[in-house]
């Protein structure tokens, strides 16, 4: 069966690194690229902690550094109380070789879905900066591309503001760029994300796993519990980030609903938020997002723990 390719664009970030694990190496997948953004830490830090993940699990694709704010307002403040000082704080790395690709991350997702010999699926998860410009620079691109599959938004409760989640609020307008392009959006929102809780009985039984993969997934996911607790009083911290990949993986571990969602740029007390036509009854807009409504918790975690087992 033909792999699905895709280009992972990220803010790692504890939940993008295991994303970027889940993503290199699954035989469904074809991972044409890893593109950084600014997010939960600066884009000189998002960018050192891809490479370093794809170092220290061997995972040879290009990772083009992007965005270093978003498209029109300021970036919000960075994520240090989840994510600490270096946005992937926890695991030790070896000194880093692994090479940056010198193309922006922007021209990169231009030339790799124009080149591609199939339709390409775009994976954001962060904020949406790099994603905005390549449509907005060539709109071309929206014929090559099959889905955005994309962490971000809430049709209920933020989590920046109470109307807002962070990737979207943090560049509303790229996210208004992408949820008008006319491609279909999944999008992954908090509302879906909240239910992959990572409790210590997770991070206990991947641990399990000897090989490098179950290595780092303990090293992230034992400094991101402790920020989740001292953070938020949580037992359990939401893996957001890696849905996305679980549901390209195998889409029956997600309830999707297709519905209207328009993104609020007003600048207003509920800007950057998704409203989304849940009932599809109060517009006559087309249905232009599948949004993420329930999550298969045991399948999830069995998908995890397998992209795990491919690094033995
Ligand atoms: O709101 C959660 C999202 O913001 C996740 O993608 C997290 O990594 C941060 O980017
Ligand atoms: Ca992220």
């Amino acid at each position: 069966m033909d792999k699905r390719k895709i280009i992972l664009d990220c803010d790692p970030g504890h939940d993008d690194a295991v994303a970027i694990m889940m993503a290199a190496r699954h035989p469904k997948l074809e991972l044409l690229g890893i593109t950084t953004v600014n997010g939960n830490q600066t884009l000189e830090k998002t960018t050192r902690n891809a490479l370093n993940v794809c170092q220290y699990l061997g995972i040879d694709v290009p990772v083009c550094k992007g965005m270093d704010r978003p498209m029109v307002r300021p970036a919000l403040p960075v994520e240090e109380r989840v994510h600490g000082e270096s946005g992937l704080d926890g695991p030790v790395f070896p000194p880093l070789t692994k090479q940056l690709d010198p193309r922006h991350a922007v021209d990169f997702i231009i030339e790799t879905v124009l080149a591609s010999d199939t339709n390409v699926t775009l994976v954001p998860t962060g904020p949406l900066s790099n994603i905005g410009m390549a449509i907005r620079k060539e709109p071309k691109i929206l014929e090559k591309i099959d889905e955005i599959v994309l962490m971000g938004g809430a049709y209920q409760h933020g989590n920046v503001t109470p109307a807002a989640e962070f990737n979207i609020i943090d560049d509303a307008e790229a996210a208004y760029v992408v949820f008008t392009c006319g491609r279909p959006v999944v999008m992954m929102g908090l509302d879906l994300t909240r239910q992959a809780l990572c409790y210590p009985s997770v991070v206990e039984r991947m641990s399990k796993n000897d090989n490098p993969a179950g290595k780092l997934f303990t090293d992230l996911m034992k400094f991101f519990c402790m920020t989740q607790k001292k953070t938020f009083g949580w037992e359990g911290g939401p893996l957001h980030d890696p849905t996305c990949v679980a549901y390209l993986i195998d889409p029956t571990c997600i309830e999707t609903k297709e519905m209207y969602t328009e993104i609020d740029i007003t600048g207003g007390p509920s800007h950057g938020r998704t409203n989304c036509d849940f009932f599809n009854l109060m517009t006559d807009k087309p249905r232009n997002s599948k949004v993420c409504v329930k999550l298969d918790v045991e399948k999830f975690w069995n998908i995890v723990e397998e992209c795990i087992k491919l690094y033995n």
